[in-house]
């Protein structure tokens, strides 16, 4: 059966390291959308390790770790974490890449610059990594695949693309990718194809067959969803649960369990709406307590209190069965911690998400809870923790009717309370 992990905010959840905790019980790990703009911190031995486009179940030698279909994928970028694994103490001799995985090329890189530049103030702040010119390749059928790689047309529609890009980036005042990219890239395509690339379809429905299990690594958060996220200020892949089935080809009759991902808190990184954000001091202190900057881009993340308007959403769309909360650690200390319950806007209270989600038009409506002093780095059980930091739990809880299974206390395997 599968299994689906996945975040259920605006990213950065901490995703990676609850893959890397539980993927000692699965079978295979499995990306199914999304590529490089994703960065999944790992602790591995004491050091901390960001994987980008490889799965986070790499570092458990029992496990397979499949690059699905969905994904889109930068081949120098790749060959990079490659090596960066194995100086880590890691192999990719269980790494298997899906022969329908797209391309990312140099020039869908260099387009997705010149595009961000051309919108100005109104820019995503994409992490430009090529990702939205990817799938729009992708669903325009116009990409390049793996399985492409040792067709005798690959340079053929590599310059077809090629050609098109160059002229929609000059139109948008950009730069072309420079000869060495293009080189570099050529050369990653070659090592690309000497890696374990597989019918994942029918690798992992194999697997499934075998009576083994399979965990499904979400990347991004579900309000970055290209359907139902603070759309335009997305990602341009399904983030949801939805995803991984046609993302990795498995029936949704062979998931079983959805585990939802979720800051004590929210952040975001990028421009978009973000009702219960923090511009003041309380902000900044969670963004320097929460070493709140961005693993693939180093930016200084947007932060701001739990918003459980959203968060119910997210909970809904992804008919999450089990709820894991991650840097609960990070709360300590404040006087008092609030959650948004509701949204105010034109004088009325709602539940719902709205569909202009607009900062300066939804007033979030705060509850606010006693604070807790006690760091919670070293508690080894529930019933060790605060009492303040329970009753938050609990309340969290009462408000979205599922409870919390896993509580995340710091970046190492090891600061994991399962309840
Ligand atoms: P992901 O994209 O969802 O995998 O999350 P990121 O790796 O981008 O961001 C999460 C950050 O928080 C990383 O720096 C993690 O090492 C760190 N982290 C994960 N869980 C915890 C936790 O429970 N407490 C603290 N303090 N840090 C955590
Ligand atoms: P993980 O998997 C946080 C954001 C970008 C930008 C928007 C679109 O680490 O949680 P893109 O490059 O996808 O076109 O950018 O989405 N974004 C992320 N934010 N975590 C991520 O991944 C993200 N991947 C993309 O900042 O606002
Ligand atoms: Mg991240």
């Amino acid at each position: 059966m599968v299994d689906v992990l996945l975040g259920l905010q605006w990213g950065d959840e901490g995703k990676g390291k609850i893959v890397d905790f539980l993927s000692d019980k699965y079978a295979l790990v499995a990306r199914f959308q999304g590529g490089p703009n994703a960065g999944h911190s790992l602790n591995i031995n004491g050091k901390g390790i960001v994987l980008n486009t490889i799965p986070s179940g790499i570092f458990r030698p029992a496990c397979k770790n499949l690059i699905g279909n969905g994904v889109v994928i930068d081949p120098v970028k790749l060959m990079i974490e490659i090596e960066k694994v194995k100086q880590y103490g890691g192999s990719t001799d269980n790494l298997y890449v899906s022969h329908k995985a797209h391309l990312i090329m140099p020039s869908h890189i260099s387009l997705d610059a010149a595009s961000e530049k051309a919108k100005g103030e109104a820019k995503i702040g994409s992490t430009l990594r090529g990702i939205t010119p990817t799938y729009i390749d992708k669903t325009g059928r116009a990409g390049l695949r793996v399985g492409d790689i040792y067709t005798p047309e690959f340079k053929q529609k590599y310059q077809e693309a090629y050609d098109k890009h160059l002229k929609q980036i000059e139109f948008l005042g950009g730069d072309a990718p420079d000869a060495a990219a293009v080189d570099s890239w050529f050369a990653a395509v070659e090592q690309l194809n000497k890696l374990n690339i597989v019918n994942g379809e029918y690798f992992i429905n194999h697997l499934i067959n075998d009576g083994k299990n399979v965990l499904a690594e979400g990347a991004q958060g579900s309000m970055l969803d290209i359907d139902f996220g603070t759309y335009p200020y997305v990602t341009s892949s399904n983030t949801l649960s939805a995803g991984a089935c046609t993302g990795l080809g498995v029936s949704p009759l062979k998931i079983r369990k959805v585990f939802g991902v979720f800051k004590a808190y929210c952040t975001r990184v990028g421009s978009g709406p973000f009702p219960s954000e923090l511009n003041d001091e309380i902000g900044e202190q969670i963004r320097i307590q929460g070493n709140e900057f961005g693993a693939t881009t180093g930016r200084p993340r947007r932060t701001g209190w739990l918003d459980l308007v959203a968060l119910r959403y997210a909970i809904m769309l992804n008919g999450v069965t089990d709820l894991m909360m991650t840097k609960a650690d990070v709360l300590s200390g404040f006087d008092e911690v609030k959650v948004a319950h509701q949204y105010k806007t034109n004088n009325q209270l709602i539940d719902e998400m709205p569909f202009h989600i607009n900062n300066n038009e939804l007033e979030p409506q705060y509850i606010g809870y006693a604070g807790w002093g006690e760091e919670i780095h070293d508690s080894t059980s529930f019933e060790t923790l605060p009492t303040n930091f329970k009753q938050y739990i609990s309340e969290i809880e009462n408000s979205i009717k599922l409870p919390v299974s896993l509580i995340s206390t710091g970046p190492q395997r090891e600061k994991t309370i399962l309840r």
